[in-house]
């Protein structure tokens, strides 16, 4: 199966977990760069549509998706690339290294609610979606500390314990 990561990272979190899933399954990765890249902007829901690819999607069986949430929404340059593409895509899995985590990630804000929207988008087409929470990184007692978790990154030596316990299961899944 011809798989291709893309993904897209502000503060590099979900750069790390895409590189990572690209070494691990020894497949192509290629960042989304939207055009006018301003966090801001974003935030506010302005679209400017990414950058062209330089990859062609409908060369691959699969694509990984890697991306962080925002406000409880599929962020503006994710949500670009699956409307402009899902006619091309095959298979689609989602992953996002986020904040919430698997307590709340039915609250406004949790991941469970960006899996709803992509899921909605892509139809059929997606296939599974992977939260991979900041704080299972963090120690118990910064878990529901927000400025702890918001300045906190995805590094090696952070990536261990039940992270990457459920990194495994990922990989072996896919
Ligand atoms: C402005 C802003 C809003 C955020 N909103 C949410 C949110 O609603 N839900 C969530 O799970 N994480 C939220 N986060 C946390 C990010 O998803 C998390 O920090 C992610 O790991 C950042 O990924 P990156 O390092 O690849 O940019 C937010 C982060 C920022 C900066």
């Amino acid at each position: 199966m011809k798989t291709i990561v893309y993904y897209y990272s502000h503060k590099g979190s979900n750069k790390y977990l895409a590189n990572k899933i690209a070494k691990d399954l020894d497949c192509d990765i290629e960042e989304i760069i939207p055009r006018l890249n301003s966090h801001l902007l974003m935030l506010m829901k302005l679209n400017f549509g990414n950058r062209k690819l330089k990859s062609q999607i409908e060369n691959y069986d699969r694509i990984i998706l890697c991306g962080p949430i925002w406000m409880g929404q599929l962020i503006v340059p994710l949500h670009n690339f699956v409307a402009k593409n899902i006619s091309r895509i095959k298979q689609l899995i989602f992953v996002t290294c986020c904040g919430s985590n698997f307590d709340n990630k039915d609250e406004k804000f949790g991941h469970n609610n960006v899996f709803k929207e992509l899921r909605k988008l892509a139809e059929d087409k997606c296939l599974h979606c992977e939260a991979f929470p900041i704080t299972l990184v963090l120690p118990d007692e910064l878990k529901d500390n927000t400025d702890a978790f918001m300045k906190t990154h995805l590094n090696d030596a952070n990536f261990k314990g039940k992270i990457h316990k459920i990194y495994d299961a990922l990989i072996s899944k896919l």
